[in-house]
């Protein structure tokens, strides 16, 4: 099922094609491709080019997996567990010289956002999750002091949403919503309300 997203004007087909699926297929990813994901996400942009951005990750097979699976929220756990790898992004929220990073969790999300483009021009889905324990992971995956595990994803081909309860089904088949642009985007200054 696609969710290509429907815009206003025309946009490069990996973005207009990204969506988040919860519905995953046992397929697994070639180790070239996932490679190219991660590859993907090192060269975005970053302040300073601090490169604040680091993943732990594991394939379904690998026994980690199941390490991962468990900082995950139950609502996650339900369908994540299909996924053909989880990964738990961090941000380095320092400089080398101590210095907080006051852009680091920015820039983690746009290695990211370019890791979900790569991967979805790759006909893979991403779904990054919030609803991860942090603290957990840290424990569990042994994230040193200095970085802060702010995200998971789980990564995949899109699989039958059959197996997803009904309530997850609906949310599946939903359309995606978007503000409009000009509630997002003002030419010249912040438009004055009234
Ligand atoms: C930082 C972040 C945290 C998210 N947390 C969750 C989550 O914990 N569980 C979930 O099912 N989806 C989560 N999502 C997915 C969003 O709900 C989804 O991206 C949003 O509804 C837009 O849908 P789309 O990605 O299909 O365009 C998260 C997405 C992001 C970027």
């Amino acid at each position: 099922m696609a969710k290509t997203a429907v815009t206003r004007y025309p946009i490069l087909g990996p973005i207009a094609e990204r969506w988040s699926p919860r519905a995953f297929d046992d397929r697994q990813i070639a180790e070239q491709d996932l490679t190219a994901l991660f590859e993907a996400a090192r060269w975005a942009a970053s302040a300073f080019n601090a490169q604040p951005w680091r993943f732990v990750y594991a394939a379904r097979n690998d026994p980690a997996f199941e390490t991962l699976l468990a900082c995950l929220r139950d609502t996650n756990q339900s369908w994540a567990r299909h996924a053909a790898v989880l990964v738990i992004a961090a941000a380095k929220t320092t400089h080398e010289d101590g210095s907080p990073n006051g852009h680091a969790i920015h820039d983690l999300g746009q290695a990211m956002a370019t890791l979900a483009i790569e991967a979805t021009a790759r006909g893979i889905h991403v779904h990054q999750m919030a609803g991860f324990y942090p603290d957990k992971a840290r424990a569990l995956l042994g994230v040193p002091d200095g970085y802060e595990p702010k995200t998971a994803a789980a990564i995949g081909y899109l699989g039958d949403r059959s197996r997803l309860s009904e309530k997850l089904q609906e949310r599946e088949a939903a359309p995606r919503q978007r503000k409009p642009l000009d509630e997002l985007a003002f030419r010249g200054a912040w438009p004055k309300r009234g």
